[in-house]
């Protein structure tokens, strides 16, 4: 069977504290009148100065709250950095791990990548671990396998479907309007799923998401392609009525 998807709105540096809470209040309110309830679980990852007071709210509603990043390291001296704990300690369920923005803007390598997401583990967080090729690695016609290459490289120890979720993301889908066909969408995901096998537990079983450019106007499409699980949505999650569009795709 295929697993429940999960759909995550990544807020990026965007929301003031009202905006942000009025934003998940407008998606309670959706999800309270909904009938019948969208087949997906919700959650929301605004930016570290939002994570405490949205918490109690996320909770109420049922959705997941996710950090945007975390520390490798449980604690210490890293001026303007967050543990995976302390995200933990405020009530966060998620946090997204290897985003290519931290991956390109602040260079962090799938080194970096694979001791963030064992760091979430270890908070008992759920690592949202993201991966995706470039416009260039696309165009060399070996986007699956460099794709393959970065999630091995970038897997901690102890992953399983219960506390990892895979987000594909190609970065030049993201934030661009353009998406990949379904047909390299569905060969990205497949190629993904075979290469978790042996090396996480119950591999069929983990949420594979897709991420880059997702709106209400392409999601079914999107995530109705074998192997995608949901999706991590940026700017659409912006607009609760567009957001919930999303999640009511499923
Ligand atoms: O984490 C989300 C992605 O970067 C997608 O962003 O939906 O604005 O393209 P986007």
């Amino acid at each position: 069977m295929a697993p429940r998807p999960l759909i995550a709105g990544n807020w990026k540096m965007h929301m003031t504290l009202v905006e942000g809470a009025k934003l998940v209040d407008a998606l309670g309110m959706a999800l309270a009148e909904a009938t019948p309830k969208p087949a997906c679980d919700i959650a929301v990852c605004p930016p570290f100065t939002l994570l405490a007071p949205l918490s109690e709210a996320c909770q109420k509603y049922g959705f997941g709250l996710g950090g945007q990043d975390c520390h490798a390291e449980a604690k210490g001296a890293f001026t303007g950095d967050v543990a995976a704990g302390m995200l933990a300690d405020i009530g966060c369920t998620h946090v997204i791990v290897g985003h290519s923005e931290r991956r390109s803007l602040h260079e962090e390598s799938n080194a970096d990548v694979k001791a963030k997401a064992a760091a979430a583990l270890a908070a008992r967080l759920t690592a949202i671990l993201c991966v995706g090729e470039t416009e260039s690695e696309r165009d060399s016609g070996k986007a699956e396998e460099i794709v393959v290459a970065q999630l091995l490289a970038s897997l901690p120890d102890g992953a399983t479907a219960a506390n990892m979720v895979v987000a594909y993301e190609p970065v030049w889908a993201i934030g661009t309007g353009r998406t990949p066909t379904v047909a390299q969408v569905a060969a990205m995901h497949k190629a993904i799923r075979a290469a978790l096998d042996g090396k996480v537990g119950d591999p069929a079983g983990m949420r594979i998401l897709y991420g880059g450019s997702v709106k209400p106007g392409n999601a079914k499409e999107l995530l109705s392609v074998e192997n995608v699980d949901g999706a991590l949505v940026g700017g659409a999650s912006l607009v609760s009525a567009d957001f919930w569009a999303i999640c009511s795709t499923c």
